[in-house]
């Protein structure tokens, strides 16, 4: 999903930091084998998770929503040696898949996976982080969000996956999924003390962090 031209985009993941062949491979493996691959965030996406992590200093990551481990490997690579991602899922056999990449890279040491419901891992989480990825289920956007600004390090930033939903975030009572995603921007448009700011990359990146 795109919301410019598919050659603008190739131009402009060719023109950016591109994750390792370990993270290539993972990727083809999962849209060719994977149901649902198009839950990847993609290249363009990896890029600017990239420079987030890099402009943030970030050396702890949080993710909600695992999948095959592609966020949370190309994360991994930005971080320094004693740097952490921790990742959340709910489904095993995408999680074998993404353990046994993570394997094959020198930086799947630094990824632990937590196998529950997000809500249910978030409970046992008290540490803070300076990065959360929240790209799980849309029903829970608030409640992630909730949790991540009691759990972010003071320069810590939040980015919160799929928050345009192909458009559909313009069209209130369509879905539960749509109005939960439409409330969390809602959310998040009204918090105080914070920087914002809602980006048409991919299926739409709301980035996060306090003033
Ligand atoms: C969009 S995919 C994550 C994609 C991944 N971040 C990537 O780009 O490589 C969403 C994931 O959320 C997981 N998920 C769904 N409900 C969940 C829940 N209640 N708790 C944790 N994870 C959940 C799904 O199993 C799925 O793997």
């Amino acid at each position: 999903m795109s919301w410019i031209p598919e050659e603008i985009q190739s131009y402009c993941v060719n023109h950016s930091t591109r994750p390792s062949e370990i993270a290539k491979k993972l990727q083809d493996f999962t849209v060719q084998s994977v149901h649902g691959s198009n839950m990847l965030i993609g290249e363009m996406e990896a890029s600017v998770l990239t420079f987030l992590i890099k402009l943030g200093r970030v050396r702890s990551v949080l993710e909600f929503g695992t999948y095959t481990g592609y966020s949370a490997l190309v994360m991994a690579e930005q971080l320094p040696d004693d740097g952490t991602v921790t990742t959340i899922d709910v489904n095993v056999e995408t999680c074998k898949i993404a353990r046994r990449f993570w394997d094959e890279s020198p930086h799947g040491k630094k990824i632990t996976q937590i196998l529950k419901p997000g809500l249910a891992a978030m409970e046992e989480l008290t540490a803070k982080f300076d990065l959360v990825f929240i790209d799980a289920d849309k029903n829970n956007y608030s409640n992630y969000l909730q949790w991540s600004l009691e759990h972010l390090s003071p320069t810590g930033i939040i980015v919160v996956d799929n928050t345009l939903w192909s458009g559909k975030v313009l069209t209130p009572g369509l879905d539960r999924q749509t109005d939960s995603i439409r409330e969390h921007n809602e959310r998040v448009n009204s918090l105080s003390g914070y920087t914002k700011t809602l980006l048409p990359i991919r299926d739409g990146m709301y980035l996060i962090q306090k003033t």
